[in-house]
């Protein structure tokens, strides 16, 4: 009842982890699988050299959510072949999530991954905070297309876009990586958000501005997903806020063929995977519904 396909990949339920929560080691990646039981498993943003990150604080809790500048903090490619290896004995598809400052890093990052063993290729074309990088590209129709067609040359495994509501046309942003041969749409990435300290009066995290997400960037998540799967013909990965099985079918009615789910984890836990999918099951039941392909994209037609 809970299965789905997306771009040929089985997934057992339509949970997946979302970049960059729990995805620097394979360790982290196989619990999320074994014990928290998601459908899928997403890596942290991987790039071409080793990153440090943003200097402390790197995360605030809000109302409704969290702002996080953590700045692609990773080990570089070169080393994470070893997390892969162990992330893959969680027995579920693995994605590799790629970040670049250029064209030809994006490309070089997403072979290696391949042979690495990932299942499908994320391109992080959606994150905000640190400079030329991620939503620099997915903030443009040009860029976007360039990425997605240099990495689309360099792989054989499928290939989704990961998009930022930060773009001002998203939909013309999906169109221009479906256009290049993007197998896939991610939608969406944090939003870029500030919180100041009313003592010291000045911004709270160490790079100044982050990255937003949590429940309360779930309604502009879910206005993505619609105007987008509306458009395009490949499939539509919802991201954004999602905590709670209703949330997930809203995403499907949207048009999602299957979920992320990050900034959830702090609110109900590793096991949050199993806990949407049963209630996504309780709702396809309720509601005399067989599989989650039924209800995709039923707020479309
Ligand atoms: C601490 C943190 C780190 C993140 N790192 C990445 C990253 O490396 N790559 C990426 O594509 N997205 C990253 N994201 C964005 C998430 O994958 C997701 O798109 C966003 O948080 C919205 O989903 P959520 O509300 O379920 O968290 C990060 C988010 C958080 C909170």
């Amino acid at each position: 009842m809970l299965e789905v396909e997306l771009c040929g990949i089985k997934l057992r339920n339509p949970t997946m982890l979302a970049s960059g929560i729990l995805g620097t080691s394979g360790a982290a990646l196989k619990r999320v699988a074994l014990s928290g039981g998601a459908g899928a498993i997403v890596t942290k943003s991987i790039g071409l050299t080793p990153r440090e990150g943003h200097r402390n604080p790197t995360v605030v809790e809000i109302n409704g959510g969290l702002i996080s500048a953590i700045g692609l903090a990773n080990p570089g490619y070169e080393e994470f072949g070893d997390e892969i290896r162990v992330a893959k004995e969680g027995g579920v598809p693995v994605i590799g999530s790629v970040y670049g400052f250029n064209f030809g890093e994006y490309a070089a990052v997403a072979e290696t991954l391949q042979k690495y063993g990932v299942d499908a290729i994320e391109l992080n074309i959606s994150y905000p905070n640190v400079g030329k990088a991620g939503a620099f590209f997915g903030y443009s129709e040009e860029l976007s297309h360039e990425v997605v067609k240099e990495v689309k040359k360099r792989v054989s495994l499928p290939v989704f876009a990961k998009l930022t509501a930060g773009a001002g046309d998203i939909v013309a942003i999906a169109k221009a990586c479906e256009d290049a041969g993007a197998d896939a749409i991610t939608a969406i990435g944090a939003l870029r958000a500030m919180k100041i300290d009313l003592i010291t009066g000045k911004p709270i995290l160490g790079n100044e501005v982050g990255g937003l997400s949590g429940p309360c960037i779930k309604p502009i998540a879910l206005r993505c997903v619609y105007e987008i799967a509306r458009e395009v013909d490949i499939p539509v990965i919802g991201c954004g806020g999602i905590t709670t099985g209703e949330d997930a079918v809203e995403f499907f009615l949207a048009g999602a063929r299957a979920v992320q789910i990050g900034t959830g984890v702090l609110y109900r836990g590793i096991t949050i995977f199993k806990k949407v999918s049963q209630e996504i099951k309780e709702y396809l039941e309720e509601n005399g519904y067989s599989s989650v392909d039924e209800i995709v994209g039923l707020a479309l037609r």
